[in-house]
């Protein structure tokens, strides 16, 4: 099936399953067939056929979670903007991915006693004053723009407002980060959500986008809430029962039971150590893809191991294969999604849509795009456009 013919199944899907709430789809998911069913589950979930997840935006281009970034993930036309979600000393929703500010901004000058401080100790008009965009020009002098110094910290309005401002509507696909830092901020999203019309019939009030143009952010799947934390998707689903939640999987300590195996080598890369990680048991991921399906979860994050290192995000960007072919089987029999973290390699992208995955999250959402059969575009002019 072509991904144009998987779209506009899609289209028929949503327009169907209207009346039918997220839970409901994913519990009417076809029978067990013993192979992947990504191409049609995602015609019974309202979440796109080969899901394009600009991972804190175009975040090879441009600095993560910047304006930049999501501007260009926006204009090239993915379908979901992804952002880290914390909350400032003074309760405001931020996108911000770690816990600290030292490695993206320029915390340790501004704030010479606080550098090593969390996020949430900072008041918004503090994080205002940082620089979280010249660490990206010393560190990617290839990508480097004399616009990006001084780029800001966005706040979740602010990312709503680009998700809202230009043809195309992506939706958004947040994840709450730490959450145990930050008691209550599932019903602080639901609100600032609620306000903003991102919730329920009220998205209907906006202009739908134009024909041909992204158009998840008018869809009942315009938000899917994502998060590590059994806790977190809990309370997600207390507060936004009707929203699609998504259950990142990881192995290790606070995640699934890994097998018992060597410590990393004294010469041996994270990269390589991650990638011969392996689960306890069928049994381990099952527990966790359980707790998803009896908690709502829509679908499952695992991560995925990449075959080339670009020098992108160095040791961050090592990660298990939690999608290996069982797995995605297993998933998808339960009627679950399975989008993949974070995966930016032309080779990786075909060698789990062979195994049947139903979309990617990437920091570069111009090769997945072009992956999966769209225009090429011209990604310095759209930056040129919006000023950078
Ligand atoms: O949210 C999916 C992926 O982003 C999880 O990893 O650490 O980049 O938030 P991280
Ligand atoms: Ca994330």
């Amino acid at each position: 099936m072509t991904t144009s013919t998987r779209r506009w199944l899609l289209a028929c899907g949503v327009s169907l399953l209207l009346p039918v709430s997220v839970t409901q789809a994913a519990d009417s998911a076809p029978a067990s067939s013993g192979e992947p069913q990504g191409s049609t589950l995602c015609t019974k979930i309202p979440i796109p056929c080969d899901a394009v997840i600009a991972h804190r935006g175009a975040s090879y281009q441009a600095p993560e979670s910047t304006r930049p970034a999501y501007l260009l993930a926006r204009d090239l036309g993915v379908d979901y903007l992804e952002l880290d979600l914390q909350r400032t000393k003074d309760g405001v929703l931020v996108a911000v991915h770690d816990n600290t500010l030292g490695r993206n901004t320029n915390v340790a000058e501004v704030f010479p006693d606080r550098a090593d401080a969390p996020v949430s100790s900072f008041t918004l008009d503090e994080l205002k004053q940082l620089d979280a965009g010249s660490w990206f020009n010393a560190s990617y002098p290839d990508r480097a723009r004399d616009s990006y110094s001084g780029l800001e910290i966005l706040t979740l309005d602010e990312v709503i407002d680009i998700a809202e401002g230009g043809d195309n509507h992506p939706g958004l696909y947040i994840e709450t980060k730490v959450p145990e830092q930050f008691p209550g901020i599932e019903e602080d999203l639901r609100k600032k959500l609620q306000s903003r019309g991102w919730l329920g019939d009220e998205a209907k009030s906006r202009p739908a986008a134009k024909k041909g143009a992204v158009n998840v952010g008018d869809t009942p799947g315009r938000v899917v809430m994502q998060t590590f934390s059994k806790a977190s998707l809990k309370a997600l689903e207390t507060s936004m029962p009707d929203v699609p939640r998504v259950l990142l999987l990881w192995l290790g300590k606070g995640g699934i039971e890994a097998a018992p195996g060597k410590p990393q080598g004294d010469d041996e890369s994270t990269a390589d150590y991650y990638a011969r990680q392996q689960v306890a048991s069928p049994e381990a991921y099952r527990s966790w893809l359980d707790f998803a399906k009896d908690h709502g979860a829509i679908g499952l994050g695992p991560s995925a191991v990449q075959s080339e290192h670009d020098g992108n995000f160095s040791s961050q960007f090592s990660y298990m294969d939690l999608a290996e072919p069982w797995m995605i089987g297993m998933a998808h029999d339960d009627g679950m999604l399975v989008h993949l973290y974070t995966v930016d390699e032309p080779a990786d992208f075909e060698r789990y849509q062979q195994r049947g995955v139903d979309g990617f999250f990437t920091n570069r959402a111009e090769r997945l795009l072009e992956f999966y059969g769209h225009p090429t575009q011209d990604q310095d002019a759209i930056l040129k456009r919006h000023g950078y």
